[in-house]
């Protein structure tokens, strides 16, 4: 085992000027987390507590074991879009008497918990996550439905939710409903669809319509709990399983049914008891990624502060030395790691990390996808030798692996280099992004000065005059799109990532990733498709 050595050093300046850029993006993240958690802002607040009702990270709470942690996903979705930070709703995973479940929360304080299209993807994944890692489902419900002014965007696809909640049943994953208020129209089958539903007296409406609508329909007069109420659930339609007397009742009925699912983890568990922390200081994670991305970092320096005991295994240490590829345990949970060490992949790299990959298929291993990339090396002399069959090698690989992969996205994330280095469309298990980190199909100076090529050779091959002050406008207009659209905040919120997480919590983070994903067996790839040599 190698135990590596730190060459960081806090007295340089480059130390401190990267710890202040990334301490200014994470003050940034904290004030939208802040956002997130107001949820609909004081007034819609002070009126549900005032009717006696929880919010959802008060149920959420009440919930999960004491002193148990809750790893928030997406907690920033929505941000930069015309929806409230959060999207309205809640989600993570938590431990329930002692089984790690995935729980999604309705936040009734942002117009009526309405389900906008930021919440529906929000919801997807957390049913996704429930099913790639078998975690059991718990549903917190209390929402008005659909978004009604953005109908369009989610009324098909949002039909998924339900789809999903009987797959998961299907697939041997529980699937757990606490209504605790509105669960109207399409939102009646939530509880409809999953193993166990409870529902809070007088609090719980769930009906395909209601009253004004079922007048309209058919001219009958009727009333709430007549149609939907939890008592006429419990004991008229049987849509209930368990009757809760209020909303601390109900999560302690959650709680009981998921102490009785006989629930069993199916993958390995870690290998040590007690692992070792790392040996080197986390806090040194803020000033690691440089604060001029150009400039690359060493991401041994990151896995010393993450991984056990600061062991780390380096595979083929001397080749392709612009990714780093080695072993290490993550709180007893072992992983192979792939990093980038110097921005651009090369031909070497790409095959090395091919075969990396395979040689974690083989022996069960998750991997562990540390992003720093602008890509693959571009030019004559590297296409001619076969860049983009050796970008297709890995690309081959990481796409056909079959072991569980996280990936963190560290700083940078660009061009097919997002593709090779497990990015959203790769299907981790988990992605979650620094504060600092970036992603776009290339730089903006570069995506501009494209554009700005293209548009001076179609004004020359049209012998028409190419106008310099409109090309600097236009430079200086795309450069500034596209540096927004980059940035951590912006694709988190549209949930091109799980969330973004503040460096010194990446081992933390990992640890809870890796332990939920053992609650799904870890199996190698036996196959991978056809290796262009
Ligand atoms: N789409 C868009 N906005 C909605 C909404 C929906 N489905 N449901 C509620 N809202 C908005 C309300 O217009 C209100 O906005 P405002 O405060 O700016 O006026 C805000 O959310 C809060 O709603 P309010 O009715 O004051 O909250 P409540 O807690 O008293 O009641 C509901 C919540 C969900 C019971 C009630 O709003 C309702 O019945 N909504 C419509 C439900 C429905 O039929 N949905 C269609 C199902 S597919």
């Amino acid at each position: 085992m190698t135990v590596m050595e730190t060459a960081v050093d806090p007295r340089n300046p480059s130390y401190l000027e990267n710890r202040s850029a990334m301490l200014e993006r994470l003050h940034e993240f904290e004030d939208a987390l802040d956002d997130a958690r107001s949820g609909g802002g004081d007034k819609y607040v002070n009126r549900h507590h005032a009717r006696g009702k929880l919010l959802p990270r008060e149920r959420i709470e009440l919930l999960v074991d004491q002193d148990a942690p809750f790893l928030e996903l997406s907690p920033t979705a929505a941000w930069g879009t015309d929806f409230p930070v959060g999207a309205s709703v809640v989600s993570g995973i938590g431990v329930i008497e002692g089984v790690e479940c995935v729980i999604v929360a309705n936040d009734p304080t942002v117009r009526g918990g309405a389900i906008n299209p930021y919440a529906l993807k929000k919801t997807q994944r957390a049913g996704q996550i429930a099913l790639a890692n078998r975690l059991p489902l718990v549903n917190l419900v209390e929402s008005g439905g659909a978004d009604l002014p953005t109908q369009a965007e989610i009324f098909i696809p949002g039909g998924g939710v339900f789809r999903d909640l009987t797959r998961l049943s299907a697939a041997g994953i529980p699937t757990i409903s606490v209504v605790f208020g509105n669960a109207t129209a399409g939102g009646a089958y939530v509880p409809g669809m999953s193993d166990y539903t409870i529902m809070v007296r007088h609090q719980a409406k769930v009906f395909l319509a209601g009253p004004p609508l079922v007048r309209m329909a058919t001219g009958e007069i009727t009333d709430d709990e007549s149609l939907g109420g939890a008592a006429m659930h419990a004991g008229t339609s049987g849509l209930a399983d368990y009757l809760a007397e209020d909303e601390r009742d109900g999560l302690r009925l959650a709680r009981q049914v998921v102490r009785r699912l006989n629930w069993r983890k199916q993958g390995p568990g870690p290998r040590t008891a007690l692992p070792q922390p790392p040996k080197h200081d986390v806090e040194d994670l803020l000033a690691i990624a440089s604060a001029d991305q150009r400039t690359p970092f060493d991401p041994r320096e990151v896995l010393l502060r993450v991984l056990d005991g600061s062991e780390f295994d380096e595979f083929k240490p001397g080749y392709g030395a612009a990714l780093v590829t080695g072993w290490g345990e993550l709180h007893g949970y072992p992983v192979g790691v792939l990093a980038n060490a110097r921005g651009v992949l090369f031909s070497e790299e790409s095959q090395k990390a091919a075969q990396f990959i395979q040689l974690a298929n083989a022996s069960d291993t998750p991997l562990l996808f540390l992003q720093n990339t602008t890509g693959y090396m571009v030019g004559a002399e590297y296409e001619q030798r076969g860049i983009i069959k050796h970008g297709a090698l890995m690309i081959n690989a990481v796409s056909n692996s079959t072991v569980p992969h996280i990936t963190i996205n560290l700083g940078a994330s660009y061009g097919a280099g997002n593709y090779g280095m497990c990015g959203r469309a790769y299907d981790p298990r988990f992605l979650f992004t620094w504060p600092n980190a970036k992603s776009a199909v290339m730089g903006p100076t570069q995506l501009a000065g494209v554009l700005s090529i293209v548009a001076r050779q179609a004004a020359e091959a049209k012998g028409q005059h190419y106008d310099e002050d409109s090309d600097q406008a236009m430079r200086m207009m795309v450069e500034q799109q596209i540096e927004s659209q980059s940035t951590a905040l912006f694709l988190s919120g549209r949930l091109y990532d799980d969330g973004i997480i503040d460096p010194r919590d990446t081992r933390t983070v990992l640890g809870l990733c890796l332990s939920a994903i053992h609650n799904a067996p870890i199996k190698g790839a036996e196959g991978f498709g056809v290796f262009r040599m």
